[in-house]
């Protein structure tokens, strides 16, 4: 797991801003198959950047790329390694979905035990808040 700060920057980054871009991230999910729109936006520790993601289904299911893969992905590649400062997830459902297994293990290479993911349903008012380190607690790591 890494150790990084937390900017000045990036702790000035609202949960109510990161929700609100994923939301709109959500709206823009490719979702035929499973009609469940997934969205995440993430702020960049180092920069306070925000970065969002969606899901991306495919005919082929396995070649699905989750929301939060694809918002560490577009982070990485905008600034190369980077740390998350808080990351929040957003559906287009009922239900609260907390990041999915292989997403918290791809995470692990980005993130520290102590960061919070905000998970909310499609209600603004229905979330719930957990630890990085609860979630994925024997994370692997070479
Ligand atoms: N999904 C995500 O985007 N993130 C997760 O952590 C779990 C699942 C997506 C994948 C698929 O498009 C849909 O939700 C249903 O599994």
């Amino acid at each position: 797991m890494r150790n990084y700060e937390i900017s000045k920057e990036a702790q000035q980054v609202g949960v109510d801003y990161l929700l609100k871009c994923a939301r709109s991230a959500c709206e823009n999910a490719f979702a035929p198959y499973s009609k469940c729109k997934v969205g995440v936006a993430l702020c960049s520790a180092k920069t306070g950047k925000v970065y969002v993601g969606c899901n991306v289904e495919n005919s082929s299911y396995g070649a699905t790329i989750c929301a939060e893969r694809n918002a560490i992905t577009t982070a990485v590649s905008a600034e190369g390694d980077i740390g998350i400062a808080s990351l929040v997830v957003v559906n287009n459902t009922d239900r609260r979905f907390t990041p999915c297994g292989i997403c918290l293990e791809f995470m692990v290479e980005f993130i520290k035990k102590d960061i919070k993911i905000y998970v909310y349903s499609r209600k603004d008012d229905d979330f719930e808040v957990f630890e990085y380190g609860h979630l994925l607690p024997q994370a692997f790591i070479l």
